[in-house]
């Protein structure tokens, strides 16, 4: 994670950001503050990179790659804004006995905001930042089989803001307006449970949940998905991001998986969701 010392709206380079809408950097600190003390609460370990100033994304740190192993795929940024952390986050993971991977010159890539583990394979987005062809790379260097899912709302312009997969309840939440009708069916197409979300809770970033266990750190969501997801035997903590909202980004995109732990328990709770349950 990264502190939001210099976190601001800086610029446009989603439609959730606008420089007349400024950032509360003090209430940003405290929500980060906030969101940190419930990781290490919840017994995870957490690995910093230090701030820098005039890099106001810096802290949205899913996105400064992908990490497997000890592997790491750095990002390439689309928007020039964004490109001067590269070289922050290749020093950190240098420094952390990475080795790491760069694509090809000019490919994009924006690490975990577009890459999700799912069991063996890795979902892949692509349409706003990822681009395509970075995927084989990906695969490549992973050696992981992967799915390429396209993205064309660009409101959710990486896949972390319209899909989230809950390892422990085999279970994928996802908002079907995001992706395009092949995308849909690759997802219904999966070996799990899916759960439809409804622009109201999209829109909350819902998807962009950081998931330990059952426990889930979500912002907001409506009462109907709060109600279906704590019945599906998921804790709500509920984490106020208003001020990274203002830059297109919740509790996820704050948050790079470094390492994982083994597969959590799988439970069968089959009949509380049907495939593909809309809510
Ligand atoms: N303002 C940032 C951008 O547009 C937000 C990044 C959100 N990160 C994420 N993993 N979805 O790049």
């Amino acid at each position: 994670m990264c502190k939001p010392d210099y976190f601001k709206i800086a610029y446009e380079i989603n439609p959730w950001m606008n420089i007349n809408v400024p950032a509360d950097i003090v209430r940003a600190k405290e929500q980060w503050e906030a969101i940190y003390n419930t990781i290490l609460s919840l017994g995870v370990k957490v690995s910093l990179i230090e701030p820098v100033e005039g890099l106001p994304d810096l802290v949205f740190t899913a996105n400064a790659g992908l990490v497997h192993g000890k592997k790491v795929i750095l990002s390439h940024f689309k928007y020039p804004e964004r490109q001067p952390e590269e070289r922050y986050f290749e020093k950190w993971f240098s420094n952390h006995d990475y080795t790491c991977y760069k694509l090809p010159k000019g490919v994009h890539f924006e690490g975990e905001g577009d890459a999700v583990y799912y069991k063996d394979i890795l979902l892949l987005g692509h349409g706003f930042r990822t681009e395509l062809s970075s995927h084989t790379h990906i695969g490549d260097i992973t050696g992981k089989a992967y799915k390429s899912l396209r993205l064309i709302n660009p409101h959710y312009y990486h896949l972390d803001t319209c899909l989230l997969f809950i390892e422990a309840l085999d279970l994928i939440i996802y908002y079907p307006g995001a992706f395009d009708y092949e995308g849909i069916e690759i997802i219904e197409g999966l070996p799990s449970r899916t759960l439809r979300i409804y622009e109201e809770d999209a829109g909350l970033f819902a998807c962009n949940s950081v998931c330990s266990g059952t426990k889930l750190l979500l912002y907001k969501s409506t009462e109907r998905l709060a109600d279906k997801l704590n019945e599906l035997g998921l804790e709500i903590i509920p984490l106020d991001t208003s001020e990274f909202m203002k830059s297109g980004g919740s509790v996820r995109c704050m948050v790079l998986t470094v390492s994982r732990s083994k597969r959590s328990e799988v439970r069968n709770q089959k009949q509380q969701v049907r495939k593909g349950e809309n809510f």
